[in-house]
């Protein structure tokens, strides 16, 4: 008999938390007349910053925050960008600020990052951030590496004394998940592009988690039985690149859209072997969302003073 493993739904539980946030929103406004606002700055036109951006917009509509996006063009300079966040870091109707990310060339992305007050910095990305979260104290973290971590622990999977294995190593996923990971007390494994055998970490994983924006890097004899497997991969396939076993797989994606959206990880080979493994799309993506909005609600709390 095949083993199939359980779906980790990220649809469904971005949807509780989502609930959980408007009830949230609902009463503070009843109670305290008081709204969380989200400020986007987006800057030129790359079209997937676009959609992400709209995304996050929506999201914030869906639980009665107050938000907004700031587009910027194409060809300003750091000081443009920095001008802008300064005035946000002073709005006292502003919560959270995020510079959605690739910046255009010419920006100093590390200045721009640094110049957003660390308790409106939603993204979690200011090095005050990460160093809190390194050192285990109150922190904005971000926001698809903490969805990872509140999936595993609404599908009740104990991370403590687990041998986990996470491929990439970024600032935005790999880096901070391993340490979220650690401080749940599992043995946490990193791998990056120069890791020499991959293949000796992953069939070791009790969890694993894929980041690495390289479609079927994770094949079926990588997993090990009853693992649990993470998926951050996320890798648009033209109908031009896709396999004939892909082609059928999403037959009616190719038809409406001429593409389809994979992961990190060979699913029809390693969905058969995990205990649990989230899909894509459908899996980490709806959380990312979901914990940005939580991040927001916290940190106009804490600016709020309100417990
Ligand atoms: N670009 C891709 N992912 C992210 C993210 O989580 N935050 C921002 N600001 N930009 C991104």
């Amino acid at each position: 008999m095949v083993k199939i493993a359980k779906l980790i739904d990220g649809n469904r539980i971005s949807k509780d938390i989502k609930n959980e946030i408007t009830e949230e929103v609902k009463e503070l406004k009843e109670t305290r007349d008081f709204v969380p606002g989200l400020s986007v700055i987006l800057v030129g036109e790359n079209p997937a910053s676009k959609v992400y951006v709209g995304s996050k917009q929506k999201g914030c509509d869906e639980v009665g925050f107050k938000s907004e996006t700031i587009k910027m063009e194409e060809n300003v300079s750091t000081d443009d960008v920095l001008e802008e966040l300064e005035k946000l870091n002073k709005r006292e109707d502003v919560h959270g600020i995020l510079v959605q990310l690739p910046l255009p060339p010419q920006i100093n992305k590390a200045k721009v990052l640094e110049a957003i007050y660390p308790d409106k910095d939603v993204d979690g990305f200011h090095p005050v951030n990460m160093g809190r979260l390194v050192a285990q104290q109150e922190c904005l973290v971000p926001a698809t590496p903490s969805g990872i971590i509140e999936m595993l622990k609404r599908e009740n999977i104990t991370m403590k004394g687990k041998n986990a294995t996470v491929v990439g190593h970024s600032e935005i996923v790999g880096k901070p998940v391993s340490l979220l990971l650690l401080n749940e007390w599992a043995t946490v494994s990193i791998c990056h592009i120069e890791t020499g055998d991959l293949k000796m970490h992953t069939i070791d994983a009790d969890i694993l988690v894929v980041a690495t924006g390289v479609p079927y890097l994770i094949k079926g004899d990588m997993v090990k039985e009853g693992a649990v497997v993470i998926d951050v991969g996320m890798n648009r396939i033209t109908r031009d690149k896709a396999s004939r076993e892909l082609l059928e797989w999403r037959k009616n994606d190719f038809e409406t859209k001429g593409a389809t959206l994979i992961g990190d990880v060979d699913f029809l080979r390693v969905e058969p072997k995990a205990s649990h493994i989230s899909p894509v799309p459908g899996g980490v993506g709806p959380m990312t969302i979901a914990m940005l909005l939580k991040n927001t609600l916290k940190a106009a709390k804490n600016i709020a003073g309100i417990k």
